[in-house]
């Protein structure tokens, strides 16, 4: 296993384009330059940390400003070896502290994950991401930048495709929230499943105890929109836990269609009853999407978000990648990020998505120096 973590060499570089953009009362998206998708940001202390998809290794990056990730330092978290179920397409890794533990959980399969003629006959579809799996790993510190990561294994999904994982923390205990499909082979629809974990990396729930919480079947959530024919690239996926800290309400934001077009957008849950494995427990918000395209602004394809707050705590801020125009595909994402805020009966109330300029985030100032 490969445990190592270098520094790139970028703090030099840093300085004088840091003083001003730590200066400036404004900021514009995206927030780092060049392609970049499923981002992933935690606050821990003053300091923000971003993981996003590389594809082919796990990088942190650390800043002191949410706004502006060109200047942060990077250090790598994992880089693979060949030849393992986790050794190629490494996708939408999240960083999280559970019981003062850092831990990567990750999206990965074995070889590009291009089944043979004989696996991808079983699907309905043709079937890329059969082998798709989730995996966690463990840090060796208190500090997530310096730590060294050491895999903990495969996450239970049933030797089933699993995508974007989350952990979903909940006073009845900590659950698994992945991009699931009914069975091994149907490869569309792509729906929300919950398992119940023992601990970050052991699945308690067995297969039949596995729970379906949300599946695709408003036309919003398929690709083209409202598709008739079939479920090919209808998609409920990046789910990602949001508490509302005022109310203590507690929702999955996910993201629906499918994520190289421009309609790919963010859908809502809410827990409304006392167990996320039953699936009558959470409410779909079944309007339509809670943040999407913005034409006018030229953002398409806006989903996969993480959430965070300002530098003071005060402001929700939501991380997101979206698209500068509508035909680009994957290769056309890149990482941006908007305050937002809640409505009257609690659900988060999204900004129009935008490149800005807008005001810095509260307590984003002149004083914060980089590293
Ligand atoms: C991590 O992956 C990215 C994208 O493939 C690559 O640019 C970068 O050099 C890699 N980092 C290391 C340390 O290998
Ligand atoms: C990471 O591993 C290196 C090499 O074994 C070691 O020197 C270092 O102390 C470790 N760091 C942490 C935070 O565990
Ligand atoms: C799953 O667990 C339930 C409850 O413990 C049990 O009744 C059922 O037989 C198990 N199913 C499988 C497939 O193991
Ligand atoms: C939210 O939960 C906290 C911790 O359990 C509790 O102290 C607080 O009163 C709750 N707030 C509301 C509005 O229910
Ligand atoms: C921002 O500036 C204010 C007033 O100068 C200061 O009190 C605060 O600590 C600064 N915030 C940060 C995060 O540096």
């Amino acid at each position: 296993m490969l445990n190592s973590y270098i520094y790139f060499g970028l703090a030099s570089l840093a300085s004088s384009a840091l003083a001003q953009s730590s200066n400036a009362a404004t900021y514009t998206n995206p927030i780092l330059d060049g392609v970049g998708a499923d981002p992933w940001v935690i606050k821990d202390g003053n300091i923000y940390y971003m993981t996003y998809t590389t594809s082919t290794n796990i990088t942190i990056l650390r800043s002191n400003s949410l706004t502006d990730w060109n200047n942060a330092d990077a250090a790598l978290a994992f880089a693979p070896p060949y030849g393992f179920p986790y050794s190629t397409d490494l996708w939408a890794p999240e960083l999280h502290k559970i019981d003062g533990k850092w831990l990567i959980i990750f999206t990965a399969d074995p070889n590009y994950d291009s089944p043979p003629p004989e696996i991808d006959a079983f699907c309905p579809f043709n079937c890329p991401a059969v082998y798709h799996r989730m995996f966690v790993l463990e840090g060796s510190g208190s500090d997530p930048f310096t730590s060294n990561y050491t895999m903990k294994g495969e996450l239970n999904t049933f030797d089933q495709f699993a995508i974007d994982g989350t952990y979903f923390q909940h006073s009845s205990g900590l659950y698994h929230v992945y991009s699931c499909w009914y069975d091994a082979f149907s490869s569309w629809p792509a729906m929300l499943c919950i398992t119940r974990l023992d601990d970050p990396w052991t699945v308690a729930s067995n297969v039949t105890e596995r729970q379906v919480i949300s599946a695709p079947t408003n036309p919003w959530e398929q690709t083209p929109y409202g598709r008739a024919v079939n479920h090919r690239l209808a998609s409920n996926e990046g789910p990602q836990q949001l508490t509302n800290k005022k109310t203590n309400q507690t929702f999955i934001i996910y993201s629906a269609a499918r994520s190289d077009n421009r309609n790919y957008c963010l859908g809502q849950l809410e827990l409304i009853g006392n167990d996320p494995m039953n699936p009558q427990d959470w409410r779909k918000n079944n309007d339509g999407c809670v943040f999407y395209q913005n034409p006018l602004e030229h953002a398409y394809g806006v989903g996969h978000a993480s959430f965070t707050t300002s530098p003071d705590g005060s402001e929700d801020w939501i991380v997101y990648h979206g698209l500068e125009t509508t035909s680009p595909g994957w290769g056309g994402r890149t990482i941006r990020t908007q305050k937002f805020t809640w409505n009257e009966d609690g659900s988060p109330k999204f900004p129009r998505p935008g490149y800005g300029p807008y005001a810095v985030p509260s307590g984003q100032n002149a004083s914060m120096g980089m590293y």
